[in-house]
């Protein structure tokens, strides 16, 4: 049976849940579940705006026809062409035949590579700005290129002052039933999610978030309706403030996340001592994790959080670790920036973690590398101990200055 909610006067939510599907892009675990939106308006012409994956697709299209009560669909707009939100425009082409699929030059050239539609008399291909009337309601298409994909559009329905985000303002996690985030116990429930989601997902993107925000930035927003996750009624400029820091590569706090890899405890043991150290100190708040064991999405989102990084790790083959190698090159690929970062190294025969660590920190912009890197032979010994302080005194300086 059909499962909507109302956003608007004429407009519905009529997307979905995933809560079996394991990691989203086949890569991102999905403890939560996730949401895929998709907002039909129904006035004196129909559109909706976006489709949703297909493991929901049953749901989704008895929701189409629920909502439609027989009417016909005069317009799909397509706002985001990955298969995610798309997974359903050739099935709604079958039963809807006359609709226009509203899009940009990119989203057709997308839509050809991924489905073989052959319906090409349907495409309405907007510019930057156009609008289309559907009676009260009107729909005004900003392009957000980049964010994350390059057809990206964003669509402003003028009549509620609806910003149809795309997957910009999404997060991970199925909705329980509450659309809206000010229903949710958003900071418990969500936010973690939602930073988790930016940083990997679109974290790479801060310069062209950064575009879209100063190009939306002008209109009256009274909702922002993504493409995961909750809508955003209230609260609008703590989510929008959210997006800015986020996107200039600011972090939220000052604190300091440790992340370390080791195989048999030695440089564990070394990070345990530094944090027992901070804490000591009064550095509160800090998150430490072997990178082994917790998958990097979640380690990136605290490294998007917090100011400070502490990064341990063993030689490896004459080189660094590979799990710490790959989360390094990955947060290099998603453009991190302005954090200061103290290294630790450990080997037994070959010094090599921390040249290579040092080489990958210094390709990403405005990193600052705290104290002098700690190395230890196997494993720490007392008479180290002076030269660890040393380093706990320069990160605790530079936590709390
Ligand atoms: Fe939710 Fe970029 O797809």
């Amino acid at each position: 049976m059909h499962c909507v909610q109302p956003v608007a006067p004429q407009i519905f939510w009529v997307g979905g849940n995933d809560r079996r599907l394991e990691r989203f892009e086949n890569m991102f675990p999905l403890p939560n579940g996730v949401a895929y939106n998709s907002y039909l308006i129904v006035d004196e012409k129909t559109a909706l705006v976006d489709t949703v994956d297909a493991a929901i697709s049953a749901l989704f299209l008895e929701n189409v026809v629920h909502v439609l009560q027989g009417r016909s669909l005069d317009y799909l707009v397509i706002n985001h062409m990955e298969p995610d939100h798309c997974a359903n425009i050739e099935e709604l082409v079958r039963r809807y035949p006359d609709v226009k699929i509203v899009g940009n030059k990119k989203t057709f050239q997308f839509i050809e590579q991924f489905y073989t539609l052959d319906k090409r008399e349907n495409y309405l291909e907007v510019s930057e700005r156009d609008e289309i009337s559907l009676g009260r309601h009107v729909l005004k298409f900003f392009f957000a290129p980049m964010v994350h994909w390059p057809e990206v559009m964003f669509t402003y329905e003028q009549q509620e002052k609806i910003l149809f985000s795309a997957d910009a303002f999404g997060s991970f996690g199925a909705l329980s039933g509450n659309l809206f985030s000010d229903q949710t116990d958003f900071e418990s429930a969500y936010l973690e999610e939602f930073r988790r989601y930016y940083a990997n997902i679109v974290g790479k993107y801060g310069i062209q978030v950064q575009a879209v925000l100063k190009k939306v930035a002008g209109l009256e927003i009274r909702m922002i309706c993504p493409l995961h996750g909750p809508v955003w009624r209230r609260d609008l400029p703590y989510v929008l403030d959210k997006y800015d820091r986020w996107s200039k590569y600011e972090p939220e706090k000052k604190g300091v996340v440790l992340l370390y890899a080791s195989m048999y405890g030695n440089t564990e043991n070394v990070m345990n001592i530094i944090a027992n150290k901070l804490a000591i100190k009064g550095i509160s708040d800090m998150r430490m994790y072997d990178v082994s064991k917790t998958h990097p999405s979640y380690i990136i989102a605290d490294v998007w959080k917090y100011s400070h990084l502490v990064i341990g790790s063993p030689t490896y083959n004459m080189g660094l670790y590979y799990v710490m190698e790959a989360l390094l090159r990955e947060m290099a690929g998603l453009k991190l920036q302005n954090r200061k970062v103290a290294l630790i190294g450990n080997y037994t025969w070959s010094s090599m973690a921390v040249r290579v660590m040092r080489n990958l920190i210094e390709e990403m912009e405005n990193m600052e590398i705290i104290g002098m890197p700690f190395t230890i032979k196997s494993s720490m010994k007392v008479e180290q101990e002076a030269e660890l302080d040393k380093l706990v005194d320069d990160i605790y300086v530079s936590v709390t200055v």
